[in-house]
Protein backbone atom coordinates (compact mmCIF):
# COMPACT_ATOMS: atom_id res chain seq x y z
CA UNK A 1 0.00 0.00 0.00
CA UNK A 2 2.76 2.62 0.89
CA UNK A 3 4.34 1.59 -2.66
CA UNK A 4 0.91 1.90 -4.39
CA UNK A 5 0.85 5.38 -2.59
CA UNK A 6 3.73 6.56 -3.45
CA UNK A 7 3.43 5.81 -7.38
CA UNK A 8 -0.04 6.79 -7.98
CA UNK A 9 0.23 10.18 -8.36
CA UNK A 10 0.42 13.02 -10.94
CA UNK A 11 1.44 10.26 -13.45
CA UNK A 12 -1.87 8.74 -13.59
CA UNK A 13 -3.64 11.95 -12.39
CA UNK A 14 -2.29 14.25 -14.90
CA UNK A 15 0.18 12.83 -17.13
CA UNK A 16 -2.01 9.51 -18.29
CA UNK A 17 -5.45 11.61 -19.60
CA UNK A 18 -3.08 14.16 -21.96
CA UNK A 19 -1.01 11.80 -23.10
CA UNK A 20 -3.83 9.25 -23.92
CA UNK A 21 -5.19 12.58 -25.64
CA UNK A 22 -2.17 12.91 -27.69
CA UNK A 23 -1.88 9.64 -28.93
CA UNK A 24 -5.65 9.05 -29.89
CA UNK A 25 -7.85 7.05 -26.86
CA UNK A 26 -8.67 3.73 -27.11
CA UNK A 27 -5.79 1.83 -28.81
CA UNK A 28 -2.44 3.76 -26.66
CA UNK A 29 -5.35 2.51 -23.62
CA UNK A 30 -4.52 -1.08 -24.57
CA UNK A 31 -0.85 -0.42 -25.06
CA UNK A 32 -0.47 0.85 -21.66
CA UNK A 33 -2.47 -1.93 -20.13
CA UNK A 34 -0.32 -4.56 -22.48
CA UNK A 35 2.96 -2.63 -20.95
CA UNK A 36 1.94 -2.81 -17.69
CA UNK A 37 1.06 -6.35 -17.78
CA UNK A 38 3.45 -7.53 -19.79
CA UNK A 39 6.37 -5.67 -18.99
CA UNK A 40 5.84 -3.76 -16.35
CA UNK A 41 4.56 -6.58 -13.81
CA UNK A 42 7.80 -8.68 -13.96
CA UNK A 43 9.73 -5.29 -13.94
CA UNK A 44 7.87 -4.61 -10.36
CA UNK A 45 8.19 -7.82 -8.82
CA UNK A 46 11.87 -7.70 -10.46
CA UNK A 47 12.71 -4.60 -8.46
CA UNK A 48 10.86 -5.34 -5.21
CA UNK A 49 13.01 -8.51 -5.40
CA UNK A 50 16.57 -7.04 -5.63
CA UNK A 51 15.40 -4.52 -2.46
CA UNK A 52 14.39 -7.39 -0.65
CA UNK A 53 17.50 -9.83 -1.20
CA UNK A 54 19.68 -7.49 -0.63
CA UNK A 55 17.99 -5.43 2.07
CA UNK A 56 19.68 -2.26 0.65
CA UNK A 57 18.87 0.98 -1.36
CA UNK A 58 19.21 1.53 -5.25
CA UNK A 59 22.74 2.99 -4.33
CA UNK A 60 23.82 -0.50 -2.53
CA UNK A 61 22.09 -3.12 -3.86
CA UNK A 62 24.24 -3.77 -6.98
CA UNK A 63 27.42 -4.48 -4.96
CA UNK A 64 25.55 -6.55 -2.04
CA UNK A 65 24.17 -8.97 -4.80
CA UNK A 66 27.39 -9.25 -6.99
CA UNK A 67 30.35 -8.34 -4.44
CA UNK A 68 31.53 -5.87 -7.29
CA UNK A 69 30.90 -2.74 -8.27
CA UNK A 70 30.19 -2.85 -11.89
CA UNK A 71 26.91 -2.25 -11.89
CA UNK A 72 27.00 1.06 -10.01
CA UNK A 73 26.61 2.85 -13.12
CA UNK A 74 22.64 2.04 -13.17
CA UNK A 75 22.27 3.76 -9.35
CA UNK A 76 23.73 6.80 -11.16
CA UNK A 77 21.03 6.64 -14.09
CA UNK A 78 18.51 6.39 -11.51
CA UNK A 79 19.62 9.09 -9.56
CA UNK A 80 19.62 11.51 -12.99
CA UNK A 81 16.62 10.33 -13.56
CA UNK A 82 15.06 10.88 -10.75
CA UNK A 83 16.19 14.80 -10.83
CA UNK A 84 14.98 14.85 -13.83
CA UNK A 85 11.42 13.67 -13.20
CA UNK A 86 11.77 15.91 -10.34
CA UNK A 87 12.50 19.14 -12.13
CA UNK A 88 9.09 19.10 -14.13
CA UNK A 89 7.05 17.28 -11.03
CA UNK A 90 7.66 19.99 -8.43
CA UNK A 91 5.72 22.17 -11.29
CA UNK A 92 2.92 20.37 -11.94
CA UNK A 93 2.53 19.88 -8.01
CA UNK A 94 2.80 23.85 -8.08
CA UNK A 95 0.09 23.90 -10.38
CA UNK A 96 -2.29 21.76 -7.88
CA UNK A 97 -1.79 24.17 -5.34
CA UNK A 98 -1.90 27.20 -7.51
CA UNK A 99 -5.44 25.63 -8.50
CA UNK A 100 -6.75 24.72 -5.19
CA UNK A 101 -5.81 28.61 -4.04
CA UNK A 102 -8.06 29.58 -6.98
CA UNK A 103 -10.96 27.30 -6.17
CA UNK A 104 -11.20 28.67 -3.09
CA UNK A 105 -11.60 32.25 -4.50
CA UNK A 106 -14.05 30.91 -6.55
CA UNK A 107 -11.99 32.28 -10.04
CA UNK A 108 -14.05 29.52 -11.89
CA UNK A 109 -17.00 30.44 -11.50
CA UNK A 110 -18.98 31.12 -15.07
CA UNK A 111 -16.02 30.66 -17.01
CA UNK A 112 -16.09 28.41 -20.25
CA UNK A 113 -13.72 26.59 -22.39
CA UNK A 114 -12.09 29.80 -23.67
CA UNK A 115 -11.87 31.25 -20.83
CA UNK A 116 -10.29 28.66 -18.66
CA UNK A 117 -7.63 28.20 -21.24
CA UNK A 118 -7.08 31.30 -20.97
CA UNK A 119 -7.18 31.30 -17.42
CA UNK A 120 -4.40 28.43 -17.31
CA UNK A 121 -2.12 30.03 -20.39
CA UNK A 122 -1.85 33.33 -18.14
CA UNK A 123 -0.92 31.63 -14.85
CA UNK A 124 2.22 29.35 -17.42
CA UNK A 125 3.26 33.21 -18.45
CA UNK A 126 3.83 34.20 -15.01
CA UNK A 127 6.80 32.95 -14.21
CA UNK A 128 7.40 34.33 -10.47
CA UNK A 129 3.82 32.90 -9.76
CA UNK A 130 4.93 29.72 -10.84
CA UNK A 131 8.28 29.72 -9.55
CA UNK A 132 6.82 30.45 -5.94
CA UNK A 133 4.16 27.43 -5.63
CA UNK A 134 6.83 25.07 -7.64
CA UNK A 135 9.37 26.59 -4.14
CA UNK A 136 6.38 25.92 -1.88
CA UNK A 137 5.84 22.38 -3.06
CA UNK A 138 9.84 21.82 -2.79
CA UNK A 139 10.08 23.39 0.76
CA UNK A 140 6.98 21.55 1.93
CA UNK A 141 8.06 18.15 0.87
CA UNK A 142 11.91 19.23 2.06
CA UNK A 143 9.92 19.90 5.02
CA UNK A 144 8.49 16.28 5.48
CA UNK A 145 12.05 14.88 5.10
CA UNK A 146 13.40 17.36 7.29
CA UNK A 147 11.17 16.98 10.14
CA UNK A 148 11.27 13.11 9.50
CA UNK A 149 7.79 13.37 9.98
CA UNK A 150 7.09 11.01 6.93
CA UNK A 151 5.30 7.87 8.90
CA UNK A 152 2.87 10.76 10.09
CA UNK A 153 2.71 11.43 6.16
CA UNK A 154 2.22 8.04 5.49
CA UNK A 155 -0.41 7.50 8.26
CA UNK A 156 -2.41 10.34 6.36
CA UNK A 157 -2.33 9.03 3.02
CA UNK A 158 -3.50 6.04 4.12
CA UNK A 159 -7.11 7.85 4.87
CA UNK A 160 -6.68 10.56 1.94
CA UNK A 161 -5.80 8.08 -0.50
CA UNK A 162 -8.56 5.90 -0.04
CA UNK A 163 -10.96 9.28 0.08
CA UNK A 164 -9.36 10.52 -3.39
CA UNK A 165 -9.93 6.70 -5.02
CA UNK A 166 -13.87 6.89 -3.75
CA UNK A 167 -13.82 10.60 -5.21
CA UNK A 168 -12.67 9.83 -8.45
CA UNK A 169 -15.09 6.79 -8.89
CA UNK A 170 -18.15 9.42 -7.96
CA UNK A 171 -16.78 11.77 -10.34
CA UNK A 172 -16.35 9.17 -13.12
CA UNK A 173 -20.21 7.96 -12.39
CA UNK A 174 -21.36 11.98 -13.14
CA UNK A 175 -19.14 12.39 -15.80
CA UNK A 176 -20.70 9.50 -17.69
CA UNK A 177 -23.98 10.53 -16.49
CA UNK A 178 -23.42 13.77 -18.36
CA UNK A 179 -25.29 14.67 -22.05
CA UNK A 180 -21.97 14.12 -24.65
CA UNK A 181 -19.91 11.93 -22.10
CA UNK A 182 -20.65 8.73 -23.85
CA UNK A 183 -18.49 10.06 -27.05
CA UNK A 184 -15.58 10.59 -23.75
CA UNK A 185 -15.86 6.78 -22.99
CA UNK A 186 -15.95 6.05 -27.43
CA UNK A 187 -12.65 7.64 -27.80
CA UNK A 188 -11.09 5.88 -24.64
CA UNK A 189 -12.54 2.36 -25.26
CA UNK A 190 -13.06 1.98 -28.72
CA UNK A 191 -9.24 1.56 -30.24
CA UNK A 192 -8.48 2.81 -33.63
CA UNK A 193 -5.20 0.64 -34.14
CA UNK A 194 -4.83 3.06 -37.25
CA UNK A 195 -2.98 5.64 -34.66
CA UNK A 196 -0.53 3.10 -33.45
CA UNK A 197 3.06 4.00 -34.66
CA UNK A 198 5.97 2.84 -32.78
CA UNK A 199 7.08 6.20 -31.24
CA UNK A 200 3.26 5.74 -29.72
CA UNK A 201 3.99 2.25 -28.52
CA UNK A 202 7.84 3.87 -26.85
CA UNK A 203 5.24 6.59 -25.46
CA UNK A 204 2.91 3.92 -24.11
CA UNK A 205 5.88 1.90 -22.51
CA UNK A 206 7.46 5.22 -20.68
CA UNK A 207 4.24 6.00 -19.36
CA UNK A 208 3.38 2.81 -17.98
CA UNK A 209 6.82 2.45 -16.08
CA UNK A 210 6.62 6.18 -15.37
CA UNK A 211 3.35 5.70 -13.44
CA UNK A 212 4.31 2.54 -12.06
CA UNK A 213 7.51 3.73 -10.75
CA UNK A 214 9.55 1.39 -12.34
CA UNK A 215 13.03 1.86 -14.16
CA UNK A 216 14.29 4.54 -11.24
CA UNK A 217 15.30 1.90 -8.34
CA UNK A 218 12.16 3.10 -5.85
CA UNK A 219 11.08 -0.01 -5.58
CA UNK A 220 14.03 -1.47 -4.91
CA UNK A 221 14.34 0.32 -1.67
CA UNK A 222 10.43 -0.41 -0.72
CA UNK A 223 11.96 -4.10 -1.62
CA UNK A 224 14.06 -3.40 0.98
CA UNK A 225 11.99 -2.88 3.85
CA UNK A 226 9.83 -6.13 2.90
CA UNK A 227 9.28 -8.50 5.62
CA UNK A 228 10.69 -11.81 4.69
CA UNK A 229 7.67 -13.41 4.11
CA UNK A 230 5.49 -10.81 2.25
CA UNK A 231 4.39 -12.37 -0.99
CA UNK A 232 5.99 -10.45 -3.77
CA UNK A 233 3.78 -11.80 -6.84
CA UNK A 234 0.56 -10.39 -5.09
CA UNK A 235 1.58 -7.45 -3.53
CA UNK A 236 3.07 -6.02 -7.53
CA UNK A 237 0.24 -7.74 -8.59
CA UNK A 238 -1.82 -5.45 -6.31
CA UNK A 239 -0.18 -2.53 -6.51
CA UNK A 240 0.02 -2.39 -10.48
CA UNK A 241 -3.86 -2.90 -10.40
CA UNK A 242 -4.89 0.46 -8.31
CA UNK A 243 -2.83 2.06 -10.43
CA UNK A 244 -4.16 0.99 -13.63
CA UNK A 245 -7.39 1.43 -12.32
CA UNK A 246 -6.76 5.28 -11.46
CA UNK A 247 -5.57 6.29 -14.54
CA UNK A 248 -8.38 4.70 -16.16
CA UNK A 249 -10.59 6.74 -13.73
CA UNK A 250 -9.11 9.93 -14.31
CA UNK A 251 -9.34 9.14 -18.33
CA UNK A 252 -12.73 8.59 -17.15
CA UNK A 253 -13.64 11.71 -15.72
CA UNK A 254 -11.62 14.05 -18.28
CA UNK A 255 -12.65 12.54 -21.78
CA UNK A 256 -16.54 12.87 -20.88
CA UNK A 257 -15.77 16.48 -20.11
CA UNK A 258 -13.69 17.24 -23.23
CA UNK A 259 -16.51 15.97 -25.06
CA UNK A 260 -19.26 17.60 -22.99
CA UNK A 261 -17.68 21.16 -22.84
CA UNK A 262 -15.91 21.78 -26.25
CA UNK A 263 -12.22 20.81 -25.34
CA UNK A 264 -9.85 19.08 -27.57
CA UNK A 265 -8.46 15.82 -26.62
CA UNK A 266 -5.24 16.92 -27.75
CA UNK A 267 -4.64 20.34 -25.09
CA UNK A 268 -1.74 18.89 -24.05
CA UNK A 269 0.10 18.91 -20.11
CA UNK A 270 -2.95 21.41 -19.41
CA UNK A 271 -5.40 18.81 -19.98
CA UNK A 272 -6.40 18.21 -16.57
CA UNK A 273 -6.36 21.49 -14.87
CA UNK A 274 -8.66 22.95 -17.58
CA UNK A 275 -11.44 20.71 -17.96
CA UNK A 276 -11.88 19.72 -14.68
CA UNK A 277 -12.77 23.51 -13.76
CA UNK A 278 -15.22 23.33 -16.22
CA UNK A 279 -16.48 20.10 -14.42
CA UNK A 280 -16.85 20.94 -10.99
CA UNK A 281 -18.73 24.53 -11.85
CA UNK A 282 -22.45 21.67 -12.72
CA UNK A 283 -21.41 19.86 -9.56
CA UNK A 284 -22.84 19.52 -6.00
CA UNK A 285 -21.15 22.42 -4.54
CA UNK A 286 -18.44 23.64 -6.76
CA UNK A 287 -15.98 25.28 -4.94
CA UNK A 288 -16.37 22.93 -2.06
CA UNK A 289 -15.83 19.90 -4.57
CA UNK A 290 -13.10 21.61 -6.42
CA UNK A 291 -11.26 22.42 -3.49
CA UNK A 292 -11.44 18.80 -2.10
CA UNK A 293 -10.46 17.81 -5.28
CA UNK A 294 -7.38 19.69 -6.29
CA UNK A 295 -6.33 19.20 -2.59
CA UNK A 296 -6.35 15.52 -2.64
CA UNK A 297 -4.64 15.80 -6.11
CA UNK A 298 -2.24 17.84 -3.91
CA UNK A 299 -1.70 14.97 -1.65
CA UNK A 300 -1.25 12.69 -4.19
CA UNK A 301 1.54 14.45 -5.48
CA UNK A 302 3.33 15.33 -2.44
CA UNK A 303 3.36 11.11 -1.44
CA UNK A 304 4.97 10.74 -4.70
CA UNK A 305 7.52 13.73 -4.46
CA UNK A 306 8.34 12.33 -0.96
CA UNK A 307 9.52 9.48 -2.22
CA UNK A 308 11.04 11.07 -4.81
CA UNK A 309 13.29 13.20 -3.15
CA UNK A 310 14.12 10.91 -0.17
CA UNK A 311 15.74 8.47 -2.90
CA UNK A 312 18.26 11.84 -3.58
CA UNK A 313 18.98 12.58 -0.20
CA UNK A 314 19.80 9.18 0.69
CA UNK A 315 21.96 8.77 -2.36
CA UNK A 316 23.90 11.80 -1.21
CA UNK A 317 24.21 10.49 1.92
CA UNK A 318 25.68 7.29 1.21
CA UNK A 319 27.68 8.44 -1.82
CA UNK A 320 29.73 10.97 0.18
CA UNK A 321 30.11 8.79 3.27
CA UNK A 322 33.21 7.50 1.85
CA UNK A 323 34.38 11.10 0.64
CA UNK A 324 36.27 14.03 2.61
CA UNK A 325 33.01 16.06 2.81
CA UNK A 326 30.26 13.30 4.01
CA UNK A 327 26.97 15.17 4.10
CA UNK A 328 24.36 14.46 6.87
CA UNK A 329 20.63 14.16 6.03
CA UNK A 330 19.99 17.50 6.68
CA UNK A 331 22.64 18.87 4.72
CA UNK A 332 21.63 16.40 2.36
CA UNK A 333 17.92 17.95 1.97
CA UNK A 334 19.32 21.18 2.08
CA UNK A 335 21.43 20.54 -1.44
CA UNK A 336 18.34 18.50 -3.28
CA UNK A 337 15.97 21.34 -2.39
CA UNK A 338 18.70 23.73 -3.69
CA UNK A 339 19.25 21.61 -7.09
CA UNK A 340 15.41 21.46 -7.23
CA UNK A 341 14.94 25.25 -6.99
CA UNK A 342 17.34 25.58 -10.19
CA UNK A 343 15.85 22.86 -11.65
CA UNK A 344 12.63 24.24 -11.90
CA UNK A 345 13.39 27.70 -12.19
CA UNK A 346 15.23 26.58 -15.32
CA UNK A 347 12.13 25.07 -16.68
CA UNK A 348 10.10 27.66 -15.64
CA UNK A 349 12.44 30.22 -17.27
CA UNK A 350 12.01 28.15 -20.43
CA UNK A 351 8.42 27.73 -20.99
CA UNK A 352 7.67 31.22 -20.41
CA UNK A 353 10.07 32.13 -23.14
CA UNK A 354 12.57 34.33 -20.48
CA UNK A 355 15.28 32.40 -21.71
CA UNK A 356 15.25 31.08 -25.55
CA UNK A 357 18.44 29.50 -25.25
CA UNK A 358 17.13 27.46 -22.91
CA UNK A 359 15.65 24.83 -25.36
CA UNK A 360 16.66 21.48 -26.93
CA UNK A 361 15.71 21.46 -30.78
CA UNK A 362 13.05 23.54 -30.53
CA UNK A 363 11.46 22.39 -27.27
CA UNK A 364 11.31 24.12 -24.02
CA UNK A 365 12.79 22.32 -20.65
CA UNK A 366 9.56 21.03 -19.50
CA UNK A 367 8.75 19.14 -22.58
CA UNK A 368 12.37 18.21 -23.14
CA UNK A 369 12.71 16.69 -19.36
CA UNK A 370 9.23 15.34 -19.38
CA UNK A 371 10.14 13.31 -22.69
CA UNK A 372 13.79 12.91 -21.72
CA UNK A 373 12.95 10.83 -18.70
CA UNK A 374 9.76 9.20 -19.48
CA UNK A 375 11.06 8.08 -23.33
CA UNK A 376 14.75 7.59 -22.21
CA UNK A 377 16.09 7.67 -19.08
CA UNK A 378 13.10 5.06 -17.43
CA UNK A 379 13.53 2.38 -20.48
CA UNK A 380 17.14 2.31 -19.77
CA UNK A 381 16.59 2.23 -15.93
CA UNK A 382 13.92 -0.99 -16.64
CA UNK A 383 16.52 -2.24 -19.57
CA UNK A 384 19.34 -2.38 -16.71
CA UNK A 385 17.84 -4.34 -13.90
CA UNK A 386 16.17 -6.66 -16.02
CA UNK A 387 19.60 -7.67 -17.32
CA UNK A 388 21.66 -7.40 -13.85
CA UNK A 389 19.05 -9.77 -12.45
CA UNK A 390 18.83 -12.12 -15.91
CA UNK A 391 22.04 -12.23 -16.49
CA UNK A 392 24.69 -11.27 -13.93
CA UNK A 393 22.75 -12.10 -10.36
CA UNK A 394 24.29 -15.39 -9.16
CA UNK A 395 21.36 -17.81 -10.17
CA UNK A 396 21.57 -19.26 -7.00
CA UNK A 397 19.96 -15.93 -4.90
CA UNK A 398 16.52 -16.68 -6.58
CA UNK A 399 17.05 -20.24 -4.78
CA UNK A 400 13.54 -20.83 -2.98
CA UNK A 401 11.77 -18.40 -4.95
CA UNK A 402 9.52 -20.00 -7.89
CA UNK A 403 8.44 -16.26 -9.15
CA UNK A 404 11.97 -15.51 -9.29
CA UNK A 405 13.50 -18.43 -10.70
CA UNK A 406 10.99 -18.03 -13.56
CA UNK A 407 11.43 -13.80 -13.94
CA UNK A 408 15.00 -14.65 -14.00
CA UNK A 409 15.16 -17.38 -16.74
CA UNK A 410 12.93 -16.19 -19.76
CA UNK A 411 11.13 -13.00 -18.81
CA UNK A 412 14.08 -10.48 -17.23
CA UNK A 413 16.95 -12.49 -19.82
CA UNK A 414 14.92 -12.33 -22.48
CA UNK A 415 11.83 -10.88 -23.00
CA UNK A 416 11.92 -7.47 -21.43
CA UNK A 417 15.46 -6.71 -22.94
CA UNK A 418 14.54 -7.34 -26.53
CA UNK A 419 11.14 -5.85 -26.47
CA UNK A 420 12.67 -2.29 -25.01
CA UNK A 421 15.50 -2.58 -27.42
CA UNK A 422 13.29 -3.12 -30.23
CA UNK A 423 10.75 -0.60 -29.43
CA UNK A 424 13.17 1.89 -28.26
CA UNK A 425 15.35 1.86 -31.80
CA UNK A 426 12.46 0.91 -33.89
CA UNK A 427 11.03 4.53 -31.99
CA UNK A 428 14.58 6.28 -33.02
CA UNK A 429 14.15 5.14 -36.67
CA UNK A 430 16.99 2.86 -36.52
CA UNK A 431 14.85 -0.18 -37.19
N1 LIG B 1 4.56 6.97 -10.31
C1 LIG B 1 4.51 8.38 -9.97
C2 LIG B 1 3.39 9.02 -10.76
O1 LIG B 1 2.79 8.34 -11.59
O2 LIG B 1 3.10 10.18 -10.53
C3 LIG B 1 5.81 9.07 -10.23
C4 LIG B 1 6.78 8.62 -9.24
C5 LIG B 1 6.51 8.83 -7.91
C6 LIG B 1 7.91 7.97 -9.59
C7 LIG B 1 7.36 8.40 -6.92
C8 LIG B 1 8.76 7.54 -8.63
C9 LIG B 1 8.45 7.75 -7.29
F1 LIG B 1 9.25 7.35 -6.35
Amino acid sequence: MAAAGSAIGLGSIWKFPYVVGQNGGGAFIILYIVCSLVFGLPLVMNEFLIGKLSGRSAYGAFRALTGTNRWQWLSWVFLVSVIVIMSFYFLVTGWCFYYMVEAASNTFAGMDAAALRAHFSAFEANALQMTIYAAIAIVLTASVLWFDVNKGIERLSKILMPILFLFLILMAAHMISLDGGTAGLHYLFMPDFSKITSKVILQAMGLSFFTLSVGMGILITYGGYMPKDQNVTSTSVQMIVLVIIVSLLSGMIIFPAVFAYGFSPSEGPELTFVTLPAVFQHMFSPTLTSVTFFGLMCVAALTSTISLMEVVIAFICEATSTTKHPLNRHQSTIVTALILVVANTLCILSMTGHADWLTVKGQNLFNSFNALSTNILIPVGALGTALFSGWFVPKARYQGSRVGSFLYLVVLRWLVPIAIVIIFLDSINII
